[in-house]
């Protein structure tokens, strides 16, 4: 007796196997995070993310202006703010013309259709690095929504497109849509990380900010790893609230969260593949363990099959790389 149907028959070749393909990678599936910091001349490389950098605004002009080209049209700006500007309740963030503001304006500069969306949250002007405003070692959750709301703003007079929060506050959507309304901003968006877990995997990008809390840890407002459905009630909230796009963050370890957000929702899904997914396979490639290029496209595949919209990655630029 034979097989009655072979599956192999579409795996012979790259021809067929490109023709019954599911999930095609292309760079309109990426968000390019961008890490700025103060000076001039600046290309800093992180050190736990290797070939990844800060750069100040001079530089950043040239980056975005690479990007673009390369096909990548949307940055998530991220800024290293001087430890003297950091206090308690974040107010360089405020600052008309603070580093997120300038980083802003230089990218609509640079190519005004980038799509520009800003990180809101206190943890890079906090003195504790948390992502709230601190009082007797707790974190406040509607005071802290309350300066999100004006930092919204701030970053829409600037020209935000979207303003992505990203502290995982109560009731801040909400919050930020009110305060972006009420300054006429009707047309800026909310990109809301909204089933964002404390997780282990941000290691390395609070060493790119220099953002690590000082006390304890953000468990008391980002999400048990152990849970699912607190995902879906955090997603639903934040869409009843306003949000025009949700994220799910972190990436690989979380893709059932993915998926079963993506079943539930009718706004696009974005997935965070966070600095320390990054990190790891850089670190098994340079070991010689793991082939980087390999990884990398199966990883980027398996967030976007599993229903990411939307791909957060610092991998962007290298994937566009090897698919154009
Ligand atoms: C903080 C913030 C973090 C990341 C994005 N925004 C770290 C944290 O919550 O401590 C992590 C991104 C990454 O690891 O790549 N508001």
């Amino acid at each position: 007796m034979f097989p009655l149907r072979r599956n192999r028959r579409l795996r012979t070749g790259e021809a067929i196997r490109s023709l019954v393909r599911e999930t095609i990678i292309s760079p309109n599936d990426f968000l390019v995070p961008l890490f700025v910091v103060e000076g001039k001349g600046v290309k800093e490389e992180i050190a736990s993310m290797p070939n990844y950098y800060r750069y100040s605004l001079d530089l950043l002009e040239k980056e975005v202006k690479e990007l673009w080209k390369a096909g990548l049209k949307s940055v998530l700006l991220f800024v290293k703010v001087p430890d003297e500007l950091k206090d308690n309740k974040g107010t360089e963030a405020l600052n008309p013309d603070g580093l997120m503001q300038r980083a802003v304006k230089t990218v609509k500069n640079a190519v005004p259709q980038m799509l520009v969306m800003t990180d809101v949250a206190l943890d890079p002007y906090s003195s504790y690095g948390h992502d709230g405003i601190v009082e007797d070692g707790k974190i406040l959750n509607d005071e802290t929504s309350e300066v999100l709301g004006e930092m919204s703003v701030s970053h829409a007079e600037a020209g935000a497109d979207l303003v992505a929060p990203s502290d995982m506050m109560d009731g801040r959507i909400l919050e930020i849509r009110e305060a972006l309304d009420g300054s006429n901003f009707t047309d800026t968006g909310i990109m809301s990380y909204s089933a964002k877990y404390a997780s282990a995997f941000y290691g390395p990008f609070r060493d790119a900010l220099d953002s690590a809390p000082g006390f304890g840890d953000k468990k008391t407002y980002q999400m048990d790893p152990a849970n699912r459905i607190e995902a879906i009630k955090e997603t639903q909230m934040d869409i009843d609230e306003g949000a025009d796009i949700v994220m799910v963050k972190p990436g690989l370890a979380y893709l059932d969260i993915v998926r079963e957000i993506k079943n539930d929702v009718e706004v696009p899904v974005a997935v965070y593949q966070v600095s320390g997914e990054y990190s790891m396979l850089k670190a098994a490639a340079e070991k010689g363990w793991l082939d980087h290029d390999a990884v990398m496209m199966e990883q980027i595949t398996a967030i976007k099959r599993a229903g990411a919209d939307i791909i957060a990655s610092y991998f962007a630029k290298d994937v566009v790389k090897l698919i154009s």
